[in-house]
């Protein structure tokens, strides 16, 4: 089914004459050099950027697919890949320029980056007794130290786990212990809306009972009261100026693990997607030099927090690796009102600007004039990423935001890709609202009929895969070889050889664009925050009146997807007592996952719908969600009068 046609856009010339890929063609020549010798290709990127202390001897090695190897017999350290190459050139360029929630400000060159890293390392080494190959959690708010915390880890060869600081202490309890990790490093809290919020409180309870955590790190960021566990919990300040401003990097192989990242997948608890040190961050860089084209002298501003993989590869070790100026927010873009990240772009001459479609929306939807006040013209590329961008979103985008003369990055990609797979290229390709466009060069990304193992023609859909590994293609799932086998090579088989399958539909348009459709599987998209259905379903589930629950995702106009959860209680007589039962049981995942997995909607009904075997009809259920007639043959349900009923419940 082809859609309406979409317009084009076509590149910017004034940004296409000087970008690194600069038309089509230069595209079609890196893609084709990649088609024809794969090996090659990478091997010849991998020697151009990085800064090996030994060179690699073999490019890679899949022998033992999905377990796959790049760039063996190589070794080096990813902090000096992100700072100390630079300082011959970069010494007093700007690395990071952070601003706070409250508009406080904050430069550091790279010369300063360098010292703070080596201290850091220097602390974690000594006062904290980190070692090479040990798990580290980085539970943070967005403030620089975040930043010196990984690139910290990473010249200690210590594996960094990052835990996004709106998980509650049960989840991150869960990382702790998934990781065995030996030290958090957190801070105090921190300031959103101009009002303080806290963290270690929740450090506090994650730890509570027996724990693998031996030392926690307290970064004061907002100064308000904490509880110091004498013996555990040591300050960063008062330690941090007694150590040296030099820590000899670990020389480490190219496959030596960078870190973990847990992220949701369909089934069961968040996995700990692993990333290894060569091929990751020579990724991360190329991408940031193709998608962003990011000049020597460009401030790029990336919204994103360091708790997801965005901010892992494009706050952190994309820009660093290339040696770009790279900006850091504590806030949120809507405070003190939605001119904030406009006001920013004037302020600093952003030259390239990446964020979700979530805060596109709502900064559309409560500034649509703003852009107009502030002066926008540094900008030249516009990023976004996370989750499929409705045309009118991107219209403002393009139009308000980059004066129809920017070029608009839907940068499609996961936390297992480690990078972009799927994205245009600002000088180059013309662009299409709602299409990531092309894969990048060098990956082979496409379309599959997950039945045939064929690649779907123009106009039709298929499952989005990648038939061949990449350099930073996830490693692994910690500890657990068979959930990461099944989880991603499971599926889709192309030539009769599992090929990477990323859980999202995708579909070519008739000019052969790219048009990501979203998640297959059960996992669902909120704000652009990836959410597994069945950890949600067993928060709810620790509610003890809950006797059965399914959960689906539901379009939502500012979050993209919303929550919905059915539930059946164990007491059938409900009624009267929806608004309480609701309150309880967000409260139960709020303490369980976080604020971020809050239901939308919640429906109290008497049964949910199941085939005779017991399955639960899904489809059905996100149908009613979104309000959609039910379509598919009920009959074979054991119940079928359930789904009158849930209709029922829904309009009472
Ligand atoms: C979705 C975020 C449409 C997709 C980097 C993917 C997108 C999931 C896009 C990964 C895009 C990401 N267009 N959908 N440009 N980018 N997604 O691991 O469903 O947090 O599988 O990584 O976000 O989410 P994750």
């Amino acid at each position: 089914m082809s859609e309406t046609k979409k317009p084009v856009y076509q590149p910017n010339r004034e940004f296409a004459a000087t970008a690194r890929i600069k038309n089509m063609c230069e595209y079609e020549t890196l893609r084709e050099w990649a088609c024809e010798d794969y090996e090659g290709f990478w091997e010849s990127f991998a020697k151009e950027k990085i800064t090996w202390m030994t060179p690699f001897n073999k490019v890679m090695d899949e022998r033992n697919f999905p377990f796959v190897k790049w760039f063996e017999g190589g070794k080096l350290n990813v902090s000096v890949q992100c700072i100390d190459r630079h300082l011959d050139k970069r010494k007093n360029k700007a690395a990071i320029i952070f601003e706070g929630d409250r508009g406080d400000k904050q430069t550091i060159t790279y010369m300063e980056l360098y010292n703070h890293v080596n201290r850091f390392a220097n602390m974690l080494k000594h006062d904290f007794e980190v070692t090479k190959g040990d798990r580290v959690i980085i539970y943070m708010p967005m403030i620089p130290e975040a930043a010196y915390a990984m690139l910290a880890c990473a010249r200690l060869g210590a594996i960094h786990s990052i835990v996004f600081g709106g998980f509650s202490a049960e989840a991150l309890r869960d990382r702790i212990d998934d990781a065995q990790a030996k030290v958090v490093i957190t801070a105090d809290g921190a300031y959103r809306k101009n009002k303080p919020y806290m963290l270690k409180p929740v450090v506090d309870k994650a730890l509570e009972g027996a724990s693998p955590v031996e030392k926690v790190c307290v970064i004061e960021r907002n100064g308000e009261e904490i509880t110091w566990v004498k013996g555990r919990d040591l300050a960063y300040s008062e330690l941090i100026e007694k150590h040296s401003a030099v820590c000899e990097p670990e020389v480490m192989e190219s496959e030596d693990p960078l870190f973990l990242l847990y992220t949701s997948g369909s089934t069961g608890k968040p996995k700990g997607v692993q990333h290894n040190s060569a091929g990751y961050i020579l990724w991360a860089q190329m991408t940031m030099e193709w998608v962003f084209d990011v000049k020597e002298n460009d401030t790029y501003w990336c919204t994103a927090d360091v708790g997801w993989i965005t901010g892992h590869t494009y706050i952190v070790y994309g820009p660093l690796a290339m040696g770009a100026t790279t900006v850091m927010f504590e806030g949120v873009p809507t405070y003190p009102d939605a001119g904030r990240p406009w006001k920013m772009v004037q302020e600093y001459r952003i030259n390239q600007f990446y964020t979700a479609p979530t805060a596109i929306r709502v900064l559309h939807k409560m500034g649509e004039d703003a852009p107009n006040q502030y002066d926008l013209s540094s900008l030249k590329v516009l990023g976004t990423v996370g989750e499929p961008i409705d045309p009118p979103a991107w219209q403002w985008y393009y139009e308000a935001v980059g004066n129809s003369r920017c070029a608009i990055v839907d940068t499609y990609w996961q936390t297992e890709t480690g990078g972009h797979i799927v994205s245009p290229l600002p000088g180059a390709t013309p662009i299409k609202p709602g299409c990531a466009t092309f894969p990048l060069p060098g990956i082979m990304a496409e379309i599959l009929d997950p039945n045939t193992g064929k690649k779907v023609g123009n106009g039709e859909s298929g499952y989005m895969c990648v038939s061949r590994p990449w350099p930073a293609m996830i490693r692994g799932i910690w500890g657990d070889e068979e959930r990461f086998k099944q989880s991603y090579f499971g599926d889709v088989t192309k030539e009769g050889k599992p090929v990477y399958f990323t859980g999202d539909g995708a579909m070519y348009d008739e000019d052969g664009y790219i048009t990501i459709t979203g998640r297959t599987d059960d996992v669902i998209n909120v704000s652009g925050h990836r959410m597994g259905t069945a950890e949600v379903e067993a928060a709810i589930n620790k509610h003890e009146g809950v006797a059965e629950v399914a959960v689906v995702g539901k379009p939502h106009d500012l979050k993209g997807e919303g929550i919905f959860a059915y539930i059946v209680m164990k007491e059938a007589d409900s009624i009267g007592e929806e608004v309480a039962l609701a309150q309880e049981i967000n409260a139960i995942i709020k303490q369980e996952i976080g604020n971020i997995a809050l239901c939308d909607d919640m429906v109290f009904v008497s049964g949910l719908p199941k085939t005779r075997s017991g399955k639960i009809m899904r489809r059905i259920l996100r149908a009613i969600a979104k309000g959609e007639a039910i379509t598919q043959d009920t009959s074979t349900l054991e119940d079928p009068s359930v789904v009158d009923k849930i209709h029922a419940a829904l309009n009472a």
